[in-house]
């Protein structure tokens, strides 16, 4: 199936900065950090995981080997050519547990109660409204065992920087974006998705956040994501009714992204927050 090349890298089923490129661009530039994470979130050898929101399934070659031979993997995502790349990556053989993959929606996850013994979501749940992401923590409840883990990487944008472009650009872009778009709204909750683990009735919860900064001289591959992200935003600003001196700093971008990043003072900055924690016993 044809991967979307837009600058809002839209999956055919609507989600922005959800396509395969994307995810790619994302996974590379920040692999060191993703990497730690991942093993951070306790996942034993011999466990059946799931993968809610595979995406193209970045995270698959780590998570078979930290689950091993003895485990497994299911993966499930709604965007068919997202789920057809993770079955070419399952029959590459370059995976160390079997895998399988289905398409689906995390909502009514096709699975019986207790069926994993862990649940893996990454950049996932910024597209769920609090209303939404309440529903989808009790379908992932519903189907981990009673001890098992459940683990969130949830996206906070309120460090989301791209110096030494005022820092200030960003928040008015974010705090006008926001107000109409859910999935920007939804990536402000990283650091709050605690809470909705105590709703959950979850028990040891614990979250860890990470700051991810990339500063001048970029590798080529940090450059096409920070690239792609300034694409993204001057894009979002593009359609804002933003103060002129702030449209017109977003045109340059869009225009000479690179004026930015080859800049001697660049830093990029991410941030984000792993959640983790257990199923009660009954
Ligand atoms: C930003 S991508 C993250 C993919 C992957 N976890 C990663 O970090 O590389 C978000 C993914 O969530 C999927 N997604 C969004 N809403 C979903 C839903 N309701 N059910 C299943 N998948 C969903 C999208 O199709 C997309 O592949």
């Amino acid at each position: 199936m044809k991967q979307t090349r837009d600058a809002y890298q839209t999956t055919t089923t609507g989600h922005k900065l959800g396509s395969g490129h994307h995810l790619d661009r994302h996974y590379y530039a920040l692999q060191k950090e993703y990497e730690e994470t991942l093993r951070a979130a306790g996942f034993q050898s011999g466990w059946h995981v799931l993968d809610a929101g595979s995406g193209n399934g970045l995270f698959l070659p780590l998570l078979s080997e930290l689950v091993g031979s003895s485990g497994a993997i299911s993966a499930i995502d709604l965007a068919p050519e997202n789920i057809e790349e993770v079955e070419e990556l399952a029959k590459s053989g370059n995976l160390a547990c079997p895998v399988e993959a289905t398409v689906g929606d995390l909502t009514a996850l096709p699975y019986e109660d207790n069926h994993f013994d862990g649940l893996w979501s990454a950049n996932v749940t910024q597209y769920f409204t609090d209303e939404q992401l309440s529903q989808l923590m009790g379908e992932f409840r519903r189907v981990v065992k009673p001890n098992g883990v459940i683990a969130i990487k949830g996206v906070d944008i309120s460090v989301w920087q791209f110096q030494p472009q005022h820092p200030i650009l960003m928040w008015r872009l974010l705090e006008l974006e926001s107000r109409d778009n859910t999935q920007l709204s939804g990536a402000m909750r990283g650091t709050r998705l605690p809470g909705w683990f105590r709703d959950a009735g979850l028990t040891e919860i614990v979250s860890k956040t990470t700051l991810a900064e990339r500063r001048h001289p970029l590798k080529g591959v940090e450059r096409e994501y920070i690239r792609g992200n300034l694409e993204f935003l001057s894009k979002l600003a593009a359609g804002q009714k933003l103060p002129e001196i702030d449209a017109k700093e977003w045109r340059a971008i869009a225009d000479t992204p690179d004026a930015l990043i080859n800049h001697l003072d660049f830093c990029y900055r991410e941030m984000y927050v792993l959640t983790t924690g257990r199923v009660p016993m009954p």
